[in-house]
């Protein structure tokens, strides 16, 4: 069944189909609001993309070593991703007894050669084989033991360090999936020489809004000016230029994902240096701008250097690279309800005092405390509050529809996530005037 079909039209229970509405001649690109307040959406979404797309899982660097762990929920479901003692390869398992149904990897992270199901004690090596069952010998020796090891995930595949899951067997593979998105994810890790490593510590909160705004919002350059007021004059009273105000492009990357890529006055620890980072870093930073353009080339090295970005991988993984590089996924937990990771990749070999300026901006810009996240999480939370108000049925998404280049601050690379969305919910399609 699609959205289509649970639509007025066939007696069911939304009150519009098309909840997307792209008309290019009347200028017109709206989302009907529906799509953030219906649990009969989010249910469609769980089972639609969910289900089907490939999910960012955790980065390599976090499971290091033979044995190393840690715990994720993804896409709504336990799992845990574990380097095989034996094999040294990665693992993500579904996280759930094969005897009874108990989760069985119970600790957030971790190192271990065996993992032990609390109920009735089972136990799994890291390679997921059933190594241990109290009272072996009741089962009889029909039992195909080696059938009850961890059930790995239908699909898992990495790229340059991101490792993501999906539970679909049928979907094409990650690169595929990836496409345009992977050159931003190139100049991202090149931008370490290859070497980006999840620092330890997470932020975790949540937001009382749809899942959908937070995409939206990580790739929404029209609010940065009015949003972040406080920021903006933070970086003024620190004795940044903010006059060149921010300049860019918005693109859409293919599958749903999007890119900003722009100048804008904050400092990038990757070789960008600024007034925020303090003087004594000048000097640390000329010099990583040197060796990029050794390693690169000038433009190339410019481009790691000078422009920031924000990548959406759809449908949920989001990466920006500004004066910190963040890697953010969320879940929806309620249609008005969602729960946010946030975790800072740097390069494996930074300097103690570069990596401190880095953890700086990641936690007074990034962190739920900082001085953007509380502005976007209020204004999220501020338009989910906006619909139940009713009265308006529509979210105008039109910005630049007819310019020739897309902007960082119009909306066309939104659009391309409202795409694929509405193509994958059987969502879309022109709605006539109303
Ligand atoms: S449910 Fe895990 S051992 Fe029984
Ligand atoms: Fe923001």
């Amino acid at each position: 069944m699609t959205l289509l079909e649970h639509g007025p039209e066939q007696g069911g229970l939304l009150s519009r189909s098309p909840l997307v509405d792209e008309d290019f001649d009347r200028h017109r690109f709206r989302i009907h609001r529906e799509t953030m307040t219906s649990p009969i959406v989010l249910a469609e979404e769980m089972a639609r993309i969910f289900d089907r797309c490939w999910l960012y899982v955790g980065h390599e660097s976090e499971v290091r070593n033979p044995g190393d762990y840690v715990r994720r929920p993804v896409g709504g479901r336990p799992v845990f991703m574990v380097r095989g003692a034996r094999s040294g390869q990665v693992h993500v398992f579904h996280n759930t007894c094969p005897h009874r149904g108990a989760v069985v990897c119970r600790h957030k992270s971790g190192n271990s050669k065996v993992f032990q199901c609390f109920y009735h004690a089972w136990s799994f090596d890291s390679e997921g084989a059933l190594v241990g069952v109290p009272g072996r010998e009741a089962y009889g020796s029909r039992l195909d033991f080696d059938a009850l090891g961890l059930r790995p995930v239908a699909r898992m595949e990495s790229y340059r360090g991101f490792v993501f899951a999906c539970f679909d067997p049928g979907v094409p593979d990650l690169v595929s999936y990836l496409a345009g998105a992977r050159e931003h994810l190139d100049l991202i890790v090149d931008s370490a020489d290859g070497a980006m490593e999840v620092v330890k510590g997470t932020n975790e909160y949540g937001i009382d809004a749809n899942w959908k705004l937070l995409a939206e919002n990580s790739l929404d350059g029209y609010h940065a000016v009015p949003t972040h007021d406080t920021y903006l004059k933070y970086l003024v009273g620190m004795g940044t230029d903010v006059s060149g105000g921010v300049t860019g492009v918005g693109l859409g990357l293919g599958n749903g994902h999007a890119v900003i890529e722009y100048t804008a006055p904050m400092g990038r620890p990757i070789a960008k240096w600024a007034p925020q980072f303090g003087e004594q870093a000048r000097e640390d930073i000329a010099q990583l701008r040197v060796e990029l353009v050794a390693r690169y080339g000038e433009q190339r090295a410019a481009r790691m250097a000078d422009y920031n970005r924000n990548l959406l991988i759809y449908p949920n993984l989001v990466i920006n690279d500004i004066m910190a590089v963040t890697v953010r996924t969320f879940m929806p937990l309620a249609p008005d309800r969602m729960d946010v990771t946030a975790w800072q990749l740097a390069p494996g070999d930074e300097e103690p005092q570069l990596r401190k300026r880095r953890l700086d901006a990641f936690v007074s810009f990034f962190g739920p405390a900082g001085l953007a996240t509380p502005d976007d999480s209020e204004a999220l939370e501020s338009c989910q509050l906006g619909y139940t108000s009713g009265g308006v049925e529509w979210n105008d998404l039109s910005r630049g529809m007819t310019r020739e280049t897309n902007t960082s601050i119009d909306e066309e690379h939104l659009r391309a996530f409202w795409r694929q969305w509405a193509d994958q919910m059987g969502a879309g399609g022109r709605e006539e005037s109303r």
